[in-house]
């Protein structure tokens, strides 16, 4: 178990992480979801003890990253944002050499090496010269490395980063297979990705905390309605009485004749509902030929919980939040160019 308590980090003067808090049980999937700068990485840096916090303490297994650094560390794979893979070493040889690093046992390394280059799929470029393969590779080797050592706890920094959309399948994959016997807590801003691998997610925005809950549980909290897109073959009139007497369907706000049937948008409490809702029409003979969630609540959710007014419309809290990340981006450049800033940990 993770257990993380009152974090806090400052910067110079500026809080990058404002006393947070929150645990992570065993063979958990934890997603850690915010915008840019919200203090993810910084977090994952204290927990791992690469960065020492101002306050707050992080308990793994009951050992104190403060004062069993050792005990920790050797529990936990790290993937850091950027991965610390020395260019001019080749795949296999650099892997190699962190296992010996990781206190894996000379009789055991080459086996590991073998089985993690297998999971992250870079068998084929373990000759090959770490500074010339692509982003992709890289940061899979930066996987890689995190998985030596067999740690129960892995860490991972914006694991997918930089993969193209395959590989951001295998790799969502990967997650799903190693929660069977690890835990896992690994950050992103895309929404996506948190519904795609893990059931809970701690959201976090200027370096606080705005929830921590299951994804059923935010969607259900926030009265959000999911949006279904249906496509019927047959007759409008019959298909929507039937529609209307499915429980959980609120209201069917567009029917249209489409080619080879009739397409309804339909509003719903929960997805839950598509599966008595084609029951239904099946059991009527009215032939369903695509059903599909238009939008997720959840989306809405993060937009509004990671926008300071929550009552405002979605397209609103987009635009706001896309203004302010672009202004905090700006005064983190000013702050970074003028001279005797905050930087301490460069
Ligand atoms: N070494 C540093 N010195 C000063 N400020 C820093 C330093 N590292 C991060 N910060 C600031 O702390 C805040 C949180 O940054 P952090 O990198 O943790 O965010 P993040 O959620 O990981 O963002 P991203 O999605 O862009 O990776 C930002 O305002 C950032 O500018
Ligand atoms: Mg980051």
């Amino acid at each position: 178990m993770v257990e993380i308590k009152n974090l806090t980090k400052f910067y110079g003067s500026h809080p990058a992480v404002q006393d947070i808090s929150f645990t992570v049980g065993d063979r958990e999937v934890l997603g850690f979801l915010g915008p840019n700068g919200a203090g993810k990485s910084t977090t994952m840096n204290m927990i791992t003890g690469c960065l020492p916090s101002t306050s707050g303490t992080v308990l793994v297994d009951g050992y104190d990253i403060a004062k069993d650094p050792m005990e920790v560390k050797r529990r936990i794979g790290y993937l850091p944002e950027l991965p610390p893979v020395y260019p001019e070493m080749r795949v296999k040889e650099y892997l190699t050499f962190a296992a010996a690093l990781k206190g894996v046992a000379r009789g055991d390394r080459r086996k590991q090496v073998a089985t993690a280059m297998e999971r992250l799929n870079i068998t084929d470029v373990q000759k090959r010269v770490i500074g010339n393969l692509s982003k992709g590779y890289r940061q899979r080797v930066g996987f890689a490395m995190a998985l030596l050592g067999n740690p129960k706890f892995l860490i991972l920094d914006e694991p997918t980063v930089g993969l193209d959309p395959k590989q951001v399948m295998e790799v969502r994959r990967l997650i799903q297979d190693l929660a069977k016997d690890h835990t896992v807590i690994f950050s992103t801003h895309i929404l996506a990705e948190v519904t795609a691998v893990c059931e809970r997610v701690v959201i976090i925005n200027k370096g606080q905390i705005r929830a921590v809950d299951t994804i059923a549980n935010l969607s259900r909290s926030m009265g959000g309605d999911v949006t279904l897109s249906l496509k019927v073959e047959g007759e409008m009139t019959k298909a929507t009485g039937i529609i209307r007497s499915v429980p959980g369907v609120k209201e069917i706000t567009e029917a249209s004749y489409e080619d080879g049937g009739v397409r309804f948008i339909i509003s719903a409490e929960s997805e839950d509902v598509r599966k008595p809702l084609v029951s239904k029409l099946i059991a009527q003979d009215c032939m369903v030929l695509e059903i599909a969630a238009e939008s997720s609540s959840l989306e809405d959710v993060f937009v509004r919980l990671t926008s300071p007014d929550r009552t405002k419309s979605r397209e609103e809290a987009f635009e706001e939040l896309g203004r302010k990340l672009e202004a905090d981006r700006a005064e983190e450049l000013a702050a970074q160019t003028a001279p005797g800033s905050g930087e301490e940990d460069a």
